[in-house]
């Protein structure tokens, strides 16, 4: 198998109370994992371990290799802005901006160019020149999906990334979300209480009792 993408070990936090220890997880190229649990277990908490965003209180966390809390800040941020990319249920798009200028600033920043045929399959060609705020929470939800692939990250953490959308076009996102990592050797990490999201992962692991175990 390939170097993962994506290598934790020994990880363990908590904030209050304990909320996991020990946690060894990876990821490889091309492969999707999702992370299921209780509400309060920890689950966005540990994504953002994995992705810059948390110091754990032990353990090490390898993107691409290497350990990225021992890097400088500006590491940390050049990662940030090529290399992985964040979807969370609530997004930040600028919503005086239409929707093309949204997906812009993240292809200018990255060096990228803008994926029409990404914009047809998640159903928003036709809304580009739109305000944000015109756009129906469903839309935004999928502009800014494609405003996180347009700027083609190696792995792509997601939490809750259909949590408010409805089940058509949940499976929609799921699709072109497993289509990206396919095509671009990407990864996929998805942390959601949503089984039939999860289940099409390859793997399914689930947060129960500061551990992590995979779902068989
Ligand atoms: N920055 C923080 N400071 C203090 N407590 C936090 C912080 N972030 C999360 N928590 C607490 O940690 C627990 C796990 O939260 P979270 O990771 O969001 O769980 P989940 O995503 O599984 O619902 C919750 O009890 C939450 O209140
Ligand atoms: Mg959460």
């Amino acid at each position: 198998m390939s170097q993962p993408l994506l290598k934790a070990e020994q990880i363990s936090h908590g904030f209050d109370t304990q909320l996991f220890e020990n946690i060894d997880f990876s990821l490889a190229s091309t492969q999707s994992a999702a992370i299921v649990g209780r509400s309060g277990s920890g689950k966005s908490t540990l994504l953002h371990i994995f992705s810059t965003f948390i110091k754990p209180n032990g353990g090490e966390v390898f993107l691409f290799g290497e350990e990225i809390y021992a890097q400088p800040e500006k590491a940390i941020e050049a990662l940030r802005r090529y290399d992985i990319g964040i979807i969370f249920q609530f997004h930040y798009l600028f919503k005086g901006m239409s929707a093309l200028e949204n997906i812009e600033v993240a292809t200018m920043l990255s060096g990228e160019t803008i994926d029409e045929g990404l914009l047809r399959k998640l159903g928003i060609d036709e809304v580009m020149e739109h305000k944000i705020g015109d756009l129906s929470g469903g839309q935004q939800q999928r502009v800014s999906i494609a405003r996180v692939l347009s700027k083609k990250p190696r792995i792509i953490f997601a939490d809750e990334p259909t949590g408010n959308l409805d089940n058509e076009t949940a499976v929609l996102v799921m699709d072109v979300l497993m289509d990206y990592i396919r095509s671009n050797d990407a990864a996929l990490l998805l942390v959601t209480h949503d089984e039939s999201m999860a289940n099409r992962c390859d793997t399914v692991y689930r947060l129960d009792e500061k551990m992590l175990k995979e779902q068989v």
